[in-house]
């Protein structure tokens, strides 16, 4: 008893690790990082305060909180070299594959320095990452846009100078909304961490081979990407704008139950959750609250939303599958309104879950029994047969 629930440590059974750092149990729905309980973490706390949870093992006293943002504000700069990248890509490039390009690239840059085994080097390794990640995904932005890139300021917490390198220009002074900073923020912890995700296994995995942790990054991003993890996010909007009206809601529907039809309803259903995922409830009303502050009345997508999400949660085919909305389902609606293309959303999944992904990747090198990740199969191939030369192939 932890004074939570009843506590089951896990799928001993299928575990693919031993991990302390975030625990989620589907059929109740709830989500802890280092023991508290997401909604705490989402109302209390800015994403740093949640970087340090996971990074550190602690939330930061007010003296360590001081002093882990001025680390981080002291590493948001990246080489200036490092810049040059981006124009190696069309400007039409996806974002997610420059981000896949460019943050590999910042292993040519810190590789030599980051010596694994010293718990130091990974810690600035660490450092360097949630630092970079914000400044590296609005040059992405500004790239595909055609307008500068825009220096970190120091001036700035992690969410605001984010949004600031974002939507600010060398032309005008520039000033965010303190609700859609709180918000960025938000969204922020929502994304840190979930357990052993494809993203996150995979940078376990790449990990394991003790190949540098930038490197591990951007094998994670790269499994991001995919629709049916953190490309969802930008999935559920596009398939909002494919539904186009609440009238249409049933078509689409009956498709997402057709076995035949490869539609699925994206940002529905959980690998994980059989219940609501905590973070979907919690995205849900941040949602109301920066339309409300951005005075956007009837956000199209926010009512074919809500409309899709009432009528799956009531259809017996949804309900007897489990299938509830998930971290995805409302976070791009939000993106869409505070002015990010659809296209920068899972970058942002990105950038939030940097510090789980490196957390991750620092645990599994801590522990003093890890070994190279080396996954078997079961061989359904041919059990073995004589060769036949190339003259007496049929
Ligand atoms: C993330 O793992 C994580 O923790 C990921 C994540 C994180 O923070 O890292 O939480 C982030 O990736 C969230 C998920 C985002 N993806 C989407 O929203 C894409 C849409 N969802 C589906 O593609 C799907 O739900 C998955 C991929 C998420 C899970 O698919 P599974 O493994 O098939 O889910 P399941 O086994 O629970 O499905 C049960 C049944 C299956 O049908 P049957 O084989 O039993 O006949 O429900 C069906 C599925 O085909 N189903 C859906 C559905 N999701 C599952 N049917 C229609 N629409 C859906 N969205």
């Amino acid at each position: 008893e932890t004074g939570y629930f009843t506590f089951d440590p896990g799928f001993t059974s299928t575990a693919s690790c031993e991990s302390a750092i975030t625990y989620i149990d589907g059929d109740e729905g709830i989500l802890l990082h280092r023991g508290y309980a997401i909604q705490d973490l989402a109302e209390n706390c800015d994403y740093l305060e949640v970087c340090h949870l996971l990074l550190r093992g602690e939330l930061p006293n007010p003296q360590q909180k001081e002093d882990f943002e001025r680390t981080i504000t002291y590493h948001t700069m990246v080489h200036e070299q490092l810049s040059r990248f981006y124009s190696g890509f069309r400007r039409d490039a996806h974002p997610m594959a420059v981000m896949c390009g460019v943050t590999g690239a910042l292993s040519a840059f810190y590789h030599d320095s980051t010596d694994i085994l010293d718990p130091r080097q990974r810690m600035i390794a660490a450092h360097r990452l949630i630092a970079k990640m914000p400044t590296m995904a609005a040059m992405a932005y500004k790239y595909s846009v055609g307008q500068p890139f825009m220096y970190p300021r120091n001036d700035l917490s992690y969410a605001e100078n984010f949004l600031y390198m974002t939507f600010g220009t060398p032309c005008e002074a520039w000033k965010v909304d303190p609700v859609l900073a709180r918000a960025m923020d938000k969204i922020f912890i929502l994304h840190a961490d979930h357990e052993q995700n494809a993203s996150t296994s995979t940078v376990r995995l790449a990990g394991s081979s003790h190949a540098n942790p930038f490197a591990c990054i951007a094998s994670g991003i790269a499994a991001l990407w995919g629709p049916a993890h953190g490309g969802a996010n930008e999935a559920v909007l596009l398939m909002l704008e494919e539904i186009g009206s609440v009238e249409r809601i049933p078509e689409f529907i009956k498709r997402a139950k057709d076995k035949n039809d490869p539609f699925r309803l994206m940002g529905f259903g959980h690998r994980v959750y059989k219940n609501y995922d905590p973070r979907a409830k919690i995205m849900r009303q941040t949602c109301y609250e920066v339309l409300d502050v951005m005075g956007i009345k009837d956000e199209p997508h926010l009512a074919i939303a809500m409309e899709l999400e009432k009528i799956a949660l009531e259809d017996p085919y949804f309900v007897e599958k489990k299938l509830y909305p998930n971290v995805d389902f409302y976070s791009g609606i939000i993106l869409k309104a505070m002015g990010f293309p659809t296209s920068m959303f899972t970058v942002l999944f990105a950038l939030a879950r940097t510090v789980g992904w490196i957390s991750q990747w620092q645990e599994m090198i801590e522990d003093p029994q890890q070994k190279i990740g080396r996954p078997r199969q079961l061989y359904t191939g041919n059990p073995g047969r004589a060769f036949v030369p190339l003259n007496k192939r049929g």
